[in-house]
């Protein structure tokens, strides 16, 4: 796969007729909402966990030192709380933009805190895109977030909003909470 995920992100066209979507956000989606959009709710998708597996050569890291950034991995069983966003299908190009390193939309279904649920898009970047990093220990992976920085900002930055932004929806996610705490003592250190 390409590094950059636009050309194929544009082919998905499921909800091009509808009026409105819903986005699923569980990274910097959370965090930083820099798109219009017409209503937000807290929302889950299930059978994914969220994990500091996706290398970023764009904005929180470069070519030469890659940073790390959230994605999802199949998990069965799992739920994984986030932010649902509900946009008309024309931002679908800035958002494309945004996650072209290695996101490609994915339909899914997902549930908000009352009950209800809808069908709508998340970004994911899948096992062995051109920018996967995949898994290593937690330590190794809050050391490379610690010293990565590029055009967006530092990757700590990425990992300590996303933490604020999780405790703020009364979420626990044990791998964002160890790897924050470990991104702290580095900093300090
Ligand atoms: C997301 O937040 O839903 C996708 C990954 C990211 O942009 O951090």
């Amino acid at each position: 796969m390409s590094l950059n995920t636009t050309d194929i992100n544009r082919l998905m066209t499921r909800f091009d007729s509808h009026a409105s979507v819903w986005l699923f956000g569980y990274g910097s989606l959370i965090f930083k909402a820099d798109f219009p959009f017409l209503e937000r709710r807290p929302a889950s998708i299930h059978d994914w966990s969220r994990r500091f597996w996706q290398g970023s050569h764009d904005h929180r890291g470069t070519g030469q030192a890659p940073g790390r950034v959230a994605t999802l991995v199949p998990d069965e069983g799992a739920v994984c709380h986030g932010m649902a966003y509900l946009v008309t299908p024309e931002e679908f190009a800035h958002l494309d933009q945004r996650e072209k390193n290695g996101y490609l939309r994915l339909a899914t279904p997902m549930r908000f805190a009352d009950g209800t649920g809808a069908e709508g898009i998340v970004y994911i970047a899948t096992a062995g895109n051109a920018a996967w990093l995949g898994q290593a220990s937690d330590d190794d992976i809050a050391g490379q977030i610690a010293s990565a920085r590029g055009p967006s900002g530092r990757n700590s930055d990425y990992l300590l909003e996303l933490a604020r932004a999780l405790r703020e929806l009364d979420v626990c996610d044990t791998h964002v909470d160890y790897l924050a705490e470990r991104v702290r003592e580095l900093l300090r250190s």
